[in-house]
């Protein structure tokens, strides 16, 4: 199904078709519900009172062809106490109306954005809501041949038209967050993408498409990692006959001589474990292992789009792991681009040794004002926080706190994990500077600390998405097996602390 359309208007209740109606916590109407409720002679009213509806956060009321008017249909939605909305939980709402209108194959609705004492709703309320409706209408279906009358909506998509008083500055923060959304069906793209189609070099390739958007594109090869002595990301990718790459975005929006803000992304477009190799059962999930460089993709498209004024790098390592003759073995000791050695232990734990060298990269080579990585590193995280919470590592309490408000915002929440000089020496090596794994025990703090050893002193975090950025959680405005988790989290950053 195509993503659904968004349009404004004036607060104009429409005399036919679905109108879409507001409720709060205890049932009192929004101003165009009320009106029309006197116009029908009460009809409004004695429907919600037949379903003991009470307007609670974002339950549902369909009127089909409502007396003493010529609507086909009234869909009523409840807001709960519009106080307590935050912004998120308006884009939930968003999600929840496009939901049920798909279901009720409906293809056009209006929905009137008014509150119950006739005030009015903020422009950044209506675009929040169209953000989540756009969200929830995503669909990833590029892979199936068969008619899809039986889907949602019969496969067409929605125009959703929202009717309020400050319709022309809700349209103009809408053409902001659009940005943003499309960011995040990037995101989500990526992540789904089979393994077979979303080679390394695929992967580079979706990333150049961003220079249309005015981003810069710069991708190494092999060749170019091996003289950048990038010993530990190449080690991963020597069992698999795809060759990896590193992909370098960079969006220019902020003065030239501004320093950058940095955003790494572990894309390992498959992880078999490689020789250390995972059980079959599930396996298939580890097309996903790219999230973290699919939300630094996403951003970058997000923050090109609407043209953010701030110098941002987006860098991503990919690369697949796979068992091979000439795969890494338990045992080998690498050299990264620091100089540092690592042991490998276990060749399942791949993440790092990519990001250890692109981390190392872009501090070097940008010398950023801070540097930020996503990846889906340890399961041990998806133990801690489930699927709820990403872990957040960070060296500054400054960037940590700017995210948890920004995750708080966003809905996409972040958790504060701890570094600390006892875990470190966890992945101290006999053989060589350190080795790739800390043991049974704090498997996601070991692992951070490993690439704590790669960021000098530049401010840094690191979150660790293995539960949030792929076999996501269903949500009002995601029912996809990826949300894009992050995409929105990370304009917000920026937004709100780097823009100014
Ligand atoms: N990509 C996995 C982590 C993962 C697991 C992500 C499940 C999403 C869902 C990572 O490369 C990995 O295999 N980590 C190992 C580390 C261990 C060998 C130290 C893990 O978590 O088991
Ligand atoms: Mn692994
Ligand atoms: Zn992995």
């Amino acid at each position: 199904m195509p993503l659904a359309t968004i349009a404004f208007q004036k607060p104009v209740r429409p005399e036919t078709g679905t109108l879409v109606l507001l409720a709060e916590d205890g049932g009192a109407l929004g101003a165009a519900a009320k009106a029309l409720d006197e116009a029908t002679g009460g009809t409004l009213a004695r429907a919600l009172s037949a379903s003991a509806f009470k307007g609670k956060q974002f339950a549902t009321l369909e009127i089909l062809a409502p007396a003493g008017s010529a609507l086909d249909r009234i869909l009523v939605v409840g807001l709960g106490k519009p106080a307590e909305m935050k912004e998120n939980d308006w884009s939930r709402l968003g999600g929840t109306v496009l939901g049920k209108l798909a279901d009720l194959k409906v293809e056009e609705a209006v929905l009137m954005l008014d509150r119950a004492d006739g005030g009015a709703f903020e422009p950044a309320v209506a675009a929040e809501v169209a953000l989540g409706a756009v969200l929830r209408s995503y669909r990833f279906d590029r892979y199936k041949t068969k008619k899809k009358d039986d889907e949602a909506n019969g496969g067409k998509s929605v125009r959703l038209t929202l009717a309020l008083e400050g319709h022309a500055a809700a349209k103009k923060a809408w053409s902001r967050l659009q940005g943003v959304a499309e960011g995040v069906v990037v995101a989500r793209d990526l992540v789904i993408e089979p393994p077979n189609v979303l080679s390394p070099e695929e992967f580079a390739r979706r990333a150049r498409e961003l220079e249309k958007l005015g981003v810069e594109v710069e991708v190494l090869n092999e060749k170019e990692m091996k003289k950048l002595g990038m010993g530990a990301f190449l080690g991963v990718g020597q069992g698999s006959s795809r060759p990896p790459r590193l992909v370098v975005m960079r969006w220019n929006g902020g003065k030239d001589k501004d320093k950058p803000v940095a955003f790494i992304g572990k894309g390992v477009v498959f992880d078999t474990g490689g020789i250390s190799i995972k059980p079959a059962q599930g396996m298939e999930d580890m097309k996903g292992d790219m999230a973290g460089a699919a939300c630094v993709t996403g951003l970058m498209h997000a923050l090109a789009a609407r043209k953010a004024k701030v110098n941002v790098i987006g860098a991503i390592g990919v690369v697949e792991n796979m068992p091979d003759g000439n795969a890494q073995r338990p045992g080998d000791i690498v050299k990264s681009m620091s100089g540092q050695t690592i042991e490998i232990i276990n060749t399942d734990a791949e993440g790092r040794l990519v990001l250890a060298d692109v981390l190392w990269y872009v501090k070097e080579t940008y010398q950023p004002r801070f540097m930020l990585d996503l990846a889906t590193l340890t399961g041990a995280i998806m133990v801690a926080l489930g699927k709820v919470y990403a872990g957040m590592f960070s060296t500054s309490d400054d960037l940590a706190a700017q995210l948890s408000a920004a995750g708080d915002a966003t809905g996409e929440r972040v958790w504060r994990m701890p570094l600390a000089a006892d875990y470190d020496k966890m992945i101290d090596s006999q053989f060589a500077d350190m080795k790739n794994t800390g043991g049974r025990f704090g498997g996601s703090i070991t692992a951070a600390q490993f690439l704590k050893r790669f960021v000098g002193d530049t401010p840094w975090v690191h979150l660790d998405i293995a539960g949030t950025g792929m076999d996501s959680t269903h949500t009002e405005t995601s029912k996809a097996w990826a949300s894009g988790w992050g995409v929105r989290l990370l304009d917000r950053l920026v937004a709100e602390n780097y823009e100014k």
